[in-house]
């Protein structure tokens, strides 16, 4: 298994995988626009030529925050998310960012339980967020 920066080339796999996995998914244009964003950096994890999932973040100042973590359906709730949350710990280790955020879905309790095994704290709530009805928590987590 590798994590490599996810490429053009990747995009046809990472959008069935997101259009599987969430409400808000983001299309291939939304991700090419990404791809070509400076601030934005997209990895996929992968073994044997198969994408099992990917995860994204935008850099801004001293900070970054976390735009997509994602695991390939049938593949949850084997630990695979380990190996991106600690590919993006270190990657940002000897740099300058003091602070990771995210926004996520109050009712994601998966992911919210994920982040906070990781340290993240809910920090405010931004209200009708999703879709302009559900709310998301902002987490945050101090680093280096
Ligand atoms: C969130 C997501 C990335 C977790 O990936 P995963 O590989 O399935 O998770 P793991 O098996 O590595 O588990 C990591 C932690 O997540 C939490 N978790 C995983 N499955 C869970 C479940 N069914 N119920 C509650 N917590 C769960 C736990 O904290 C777990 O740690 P633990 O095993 O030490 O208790 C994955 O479920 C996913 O892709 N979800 C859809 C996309 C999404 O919502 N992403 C996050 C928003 S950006």
């Amino acid at each position: 298994m590798i994590v490599r920066e996810m490429t053009k080339e990747d995009l046809e796999e990472v959008v069935n995988i997101e259009s599987s996995l969430y409400k808000d998914k983001w299309n291939k244009e939304a991700y090419l626009r990404d791809l070509e964003n400076e601030i934005a950096y997209n990895y996929v994890l992968e073994h044997e030529g198969v994408i099992l999932g990917y995860y994204g973040f935008w850099l801004m100042f001293d900070n970054i925050d976390i735009t997509k973590v994602s695991i390939r359906k049938e593949l949850q709730g084997k630990g695979l998310s380990k190996i991106l949350m600690e590919d993006m710990f270190n990657r940002i280790s000897n740099s300058d960012i003091n602070t990771i955020t995210l926004e996520v879905r109050v009712s994601n309790k998966v992911a919210i339980a994920l982040y906070e095994k990781y340290g993240f704290k809910k920090i405010s709530v931004r209200e009708k967020y999703y879709e302009n009805v559900e709310d998301a928590y902002v987490m945050q987590k101090e680093v280096n």
